[in-house]
Order: C-alpha cells, then sequence, then structure tokens
C-alpha cells in the first residue's frame, strides 16, 4: 500500500508548506493551516532532478498531474529562488520591517499603474490594505508573480525596497 495522495485534497504547495515556505516553522506552525509539515528550505540549492522526483515520487504524486515545463519551473523555484522572509517581515505583529514613505515613491511608480495608487486596482482584486494581513503571501507574489494573470515576477527587486513597498501597503485603506 503507497502513501496517501494528500495532494487530491489539498494540492497547493503552500497549504502544506506556507507561503513563507517555512511549513511547521513558520507562520503555519499554528492556526487553520497548521499542518505540522516541515518547510521547503532544507531543498533550497538542490538539485533540480532530485527536487522533481520527489515531487514524482508517492508522497507527492504529482507525477500525473503537472507537466515537464511545470515541474522544471518548481524545481527551479525551490532549488533557486527561495528567499527567506524572516529579515523583511516581523513574525509577531506581521509588520514588513521598510520605511513606508520610500516605499510610497517606488509604489507609485511601478505598481500604481496597474493596481491605482490606493491598491484596489484590478477591481476583481481584494484591497491591498486588506492582503496585508499575510504580508508572506504578498512577498511570495511580488517576487514570482499571480498564475493566470498579467501579474509580473519582480526578482530584480532587491528585497529590502520590496519590504519598503510591503510597508507602504500596509498603511492603504483595508475595503
Ligand atoms: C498535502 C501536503 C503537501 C503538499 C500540498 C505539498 N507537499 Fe511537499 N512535502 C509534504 C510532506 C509530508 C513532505 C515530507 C516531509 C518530511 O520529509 O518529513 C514534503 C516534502 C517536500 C520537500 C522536501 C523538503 C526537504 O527539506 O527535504 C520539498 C522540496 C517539497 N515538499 C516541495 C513541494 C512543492 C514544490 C509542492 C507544490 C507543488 C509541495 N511540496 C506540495 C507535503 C506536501
Ligand atoms: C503590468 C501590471 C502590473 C504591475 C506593474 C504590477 N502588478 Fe501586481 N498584479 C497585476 C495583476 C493583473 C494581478 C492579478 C490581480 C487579481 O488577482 O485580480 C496582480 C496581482 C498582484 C498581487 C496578488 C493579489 C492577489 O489577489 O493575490 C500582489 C500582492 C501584487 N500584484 C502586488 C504588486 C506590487 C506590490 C507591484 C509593484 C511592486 C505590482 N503588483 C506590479 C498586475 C500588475
Amino acid at each position: 500500500m503507497g502513501a496517501p495522495r494528500l495532494i487530491y485534497i489539498n494540492w497547493r504547495c503552500k497549504e502544506c508548506h506556507g507561503w513563507d515556505y517555512l511549513g511547521r516553522d513558520g507562520a503555519y506552525a499554528s492556526g487553520k493551516h497548521a499542518t505540522g509539515i516541515p518547510g521547503i528550505q532544507g531543498a533550497a540549492g538542490a538539485d533540480a532532478d532530485k527536487i522533481v522526483s520527489m515531487l514524482k515520487a508517492d508522497e507527492h504524486g504529482f507525477g500525473d498531474l503537472l507537466s515537464d515545463q511545470d515541474f522544471m519551473d518548481l524545481a527551479n523555484f525551490v532549488g533557486k529562488g527561495q528567499v527567506d522572509m524572516n529579515p523583511y517581515i516581523d513574525r509577531a505583529s506581521k509588520a514588513p520591517q521598510g520605511d513606508a514613505s520610500k516605499g510610497e515613491v517606488y509604489f507609485n511608480t511601478i505598481c500604481a499603474n496597474c493596481h491605482g495608487k490606493d491598491g484596489k486596482m484590478p477591481e476583481d482584486m481584494k484591497p491591498f490594505g486588506a492582503q496585508m494581513g499575510n504580508p508572506w503571501e504578498v512577498m511570495h507574489k511580488i517576487l514570482n508573480g499571480q498564475p493566470g494573470e498579467d501579474m509580473p515576477a519582480l526578482r530584480a527587486l532587491d528585497h529590502q525596497i520590496i519590504a519598503d513597498i510591503m510597508s507602504h501597503m500596509a498603511t492603504l485603506h483595508k475595503e
């Protein structure tokens, strides 16, 4: 008998490993997402082939669910793309560790064209002020984009600049 394929119930990586990649040692240590599953930080630097076989193995069982390109993208992210968010987000208060006034300038230059100065565009999006309840998810999406949307992966931004931008986003209206 193989391992249970939990994936079919809950397949998004973040459900088990967290938006901060730290699993049970991060933001999902407690609360409704608590799973007791470790993070993926131990696989940072690992070979892409090794990561892909891990994702195809029974524990994950993604083998017949994703394309070769998906596996390569995921392996590149796990192996080379993880960012330590701890210096940029205070875990207890969820406060981004940036300078909001600098961040406002960056935000209005880089983001406001698409998101509006008040962070409420596009219309179907939850306003940024409200999204800052999960700053790890916001940081992940700034760095990696949003699947299926025109959100660019802003990998080139310095991480401290992202923290500055998030500090500004936290001041925006929640409704
Ligand atoms: C339903 C829960 C679940 C989901 C969803 C899930 N994983 Fe996992 N993952 C696990 C478990 C359980 C382990 C094994 C942990 C252990 O070794 O104790 C693991 C281990 C890993 C490891 C190895 C970590 C290490 O340090 O060795 C990586 C990398 C990983 N997963 C990546 C992913 C990626 C990428 C996705 C999404 C495509 C994903 N996982 C989705 C449960 C999950
Ligand atoms: C070229 C247009 C464009 C630019 C520039 C852009 N975004 Fe986006 N972004 C989008 C679109 C489109 C979405 C998807 C919105 C949705 O979910 O409806 C998105 C999604 C997001 C999300 C995830 C929202 C969610 O609902 O989960 C975050 C966070 C985000 N953007 C932050 C930023 C920040 C911060 C900047 C500037 C540093 C930025 N974006 C620049 C177009 C853009």
